[in-house]
């Protein structure tokens, strides 16, 4: 199976889909990212919090998959912020993962309480000087903080991962980070437990297409080219997840998923205007 790829605003590339990492522990985390792998996932979401870089890394280190073909995102946890912080912190990650360089590094909230991420977004800029990471980016960032960072370094994140999925699409957001060069991926991008795959536009989407619901949602991510890093600690479902690119939803479709969004919609986090997470 071919996956498609973006190139990023710094000439990188990513593979138009990714594995989810959050919420998988210990020797299942191994073996949930390794059968990834084994699918045709190249791309690796984890983070510091998620307590699960070294699992991912002996993944990462038994698939035999060549590094270089692999892209691995982590992320800075709120309460390494500070400049030297998120300099220790991203070794230390490297270090649990067992690579020499990240393809991806977030910012994974920006916590404007504390008022540090444009310090841990300057010891981004700086690491991928290094050469530690490849490419930066950050996680539920709202466009006011996409200009803080480039008003205050130049530079602005290849990536901004933020929920996106139909009950919460987000279309502002993803215009945002168009509009900066930003390429958006997409987090709970099924919309996790309480994914819509019952709902009438997805279900006759996926008669359609003769495709199951979670195909339709993760094709409706891509269309609008979204990367989306669907979760699943089941090896059918993984392939499932990645076999999205054998068919086009037409515009109808598109629209009646997206008009399932609701104001409620937001699921997991918080408002980056004021959730914190540490
Ligand atoms: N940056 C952030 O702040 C942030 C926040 C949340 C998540 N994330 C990232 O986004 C990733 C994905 O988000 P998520 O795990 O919250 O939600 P998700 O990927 O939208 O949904 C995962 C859930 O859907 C189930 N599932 C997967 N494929 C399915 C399919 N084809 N049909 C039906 N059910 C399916 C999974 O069950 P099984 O595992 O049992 O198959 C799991 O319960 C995370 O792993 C993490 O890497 C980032």
């Amino acid at each position: 199976m071919t996956i498609p790829t973006y190139t990023l605003n710094d000439d990188t590339t990513l593979p138009a889909i990714g594995f989810g990492t959050a919420g998988l522990r210990g020797e299942a985390a191994v073996e949930a990212t390794a059968s990834a792998l084994e699918a045709g996932y190249r791309l690796v979401d984890t983070a510091v919090n998620y307590e699960n870089e070294r699992e991912v890394g002996e993944a990462l280190r038994k698939s035999g998959v060549p590094r270089d073909e692999l892209r691995v995102t982590s992320k800075i946890p709120g309460r390494h912020h500070g400049y030297d912080d998120a300099i220790a912190s991203t070794h230390e990650s490297l270090e649990r993962l067992g690579l020499d360089h990240l393809d991806l590094h977030l910012i994974h909230w920006p916590n404007p309480s504390r008022d540090l991420f444009v310090d841990a977004w300057r010891a981004l800029v700086d690491l991928r000087e290094q050469g530690l990471v490849r490419s930066i980016g950050v996680s539920n960032f709202t466009a006011e903080h996409l200009d803080r960072i480039i008003d205050e370094t130049g530079l602005a994140p290849s990536v901004n991962q933020i929920e996106v999925h139909p009950l919460f699409p987000q279309l502002e957001m993803q215009r945002a980070n168009e509009e900066r060069g930003v390429r958006t991926e997409s987090w709970s991008p099924l919309g996790k437990r309480q994914a819509p795959l019952d709902e009438a536009p997805v279900r006759a989407a996926a008669e359609a297409h003769g495709v199951t619901p979670g195909q339709v949602i993760l094709r409706w991510q891509v269309q609008q080219g979204n990367l989306p890093i669907p979760k699943s600690a089941t090896p059918s479902r993984q392939r499932e997840n990645l076999d999205v690119f054998g068919f086009e939803l037409d515009e109808a479709e598109m629209e009646a998923i997206t008009a399932l969004g609701r104001s409620d919609g937001r699921l997991f986090g918080g408002d980056p205007d004021s959730h914190e997470e540490m």
